[in-house]
């Protein structure tokens, strides 16, 4: 039997709801899990009040994340296994998964060891991998597998679905849009990933390089979204360091600077967001192979394929 470490944070239970069926299974084989659910020194707030959600922009682009509460495991407890559930906040880990990879006992804890990440976000995920990559890569850790969860409705929909449940809380139907989240058949269907990881830790597989979740369409790139994407973390990274030179998180002094940054958000998801959305989709025969190879390689390690669907799901 082995020892798996599940590293989870939930505003809404979302998050939570998704990790739980990926680990019932493998409770069920009789593997140890430890959940370990990150508790942030001073909580964030749910809903968001509007002025504290474009406050906390600047801290995560920049990784500047505030201390969480001590863990529940020693940093030398030893793990077969680590799984990191996290969500995007603006285009990077949200702040309490951040602080756990650039705290001592985080890394210590992932030294060395497998990593699976699963992500559920709106729908913005690859800049945040793409750090996660690299905060993984600095503790030591291996990452070994990418698993993906997204809201349901179209991409444009989710810019009003997803924002309104953060703002209000509420994530009912919205002018005839999808509710907001990841759709609940999906979250169900997540216990596949558990009954794979289970067959991988029998065989041993979680020590060998090769992905142990091929086949199990884990994670789906649309890479139209992520030439947008690209384009806003680098207006992200000027924004952010710009805000931060007014004062810190909290400060009256930043809130002029803010509120000219949340206007400049709300303009560009209105217009450069569509608008990219409608020349990539003018010139799409063009941009196909380029667009087919950049979906290839951000879908890696996982993939895209579902040729292991039917022996998972259940
Ligand atoms: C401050 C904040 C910023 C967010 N930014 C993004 C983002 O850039 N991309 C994205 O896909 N989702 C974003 N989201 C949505 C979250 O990733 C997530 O789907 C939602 O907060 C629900 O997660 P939870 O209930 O499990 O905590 C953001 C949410 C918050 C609270």
């Amino acid at each position: 039997m082995k020892n798996v470490l599940v590293v989870n944070y939930s505003q809404t239970g979302q998050l939570s709801e998704i990790t739980a069926q990926v680990i019932a299974p493998l409770r069920a084989a009789g593997h140890h899990v430890h959940l370990e659910t990150l508790v942030p020194e001073k909580p964030f707030p749910w809903p968001w009040p509007i002025v504290d959600f474009v406050d906390a922009f600047p801290e995560c682009v920049q990784l500047d994340a505030p201390p969480l509460k001590p863990l529940t495991i020693a940093a030398e407890t030893p793990f077969d296994l680590v799984i990191l559930t996290y969500q995007v906040w603006y285009l990077a880990p949200a702040l309490p998964m951040t602080a756990f990879l650039k705290s001592p006992a985080g890394r210590q804890l992932i030294k060395d060891k497998p990593v699976v990440t699963l992500v559920a976000c709106r729908n913005m995920w690859l800049s945040a991998q793409d750090t996660m990559k690299h905060l993984i890569a600095e503790a030591g850790g291996k990452l070994r597998d990418h698993i993906v969860f997204t809201d349901q409705g179209h991409a444009l929909a989710t810019f009003i679905t997803t924002p309104r449940w953060v703002l209000t809380g509420r994530r009912d139907r919205f002018l005839g849009l999808p509710p907001a989240g990841v759709a609940p058949g999906e979250i169900r269907a997540a216990s596949r990933f558990g009954h794979a990881l289970n067959d991988a830790l029998d065989t041993d597989a979680e020590r060998n390089p090769a992905p142990m979740l091929s086949g199990l369409r884990a994670a789906v790139v649309n890479p139209r979204l992520a030439i947008s994407e690209r384009t806003a973390q680098r207006a992200f990274r000027i924004w952010s360091k710009l805000i931060r030179l007014f004062g810190q998180r909290g400060q009256w002094r930043r809130r002029p600077i803010l509120l000219v940054f949340a206007l400049y958000l709300i303009t560009m998801v209105l217009t450069v967001v569509p608008l990219s959305l409608l020349v990539q989709w003018l010139f799409s025969p063009l941009l196909k192979p380029h667009l087919e190879r950049l979906r290839a390689e951000l879908e890696l390690p996982s993939g895209s394929q579902g040729f292991n669907l039917q022996k998972y799901e259940q």
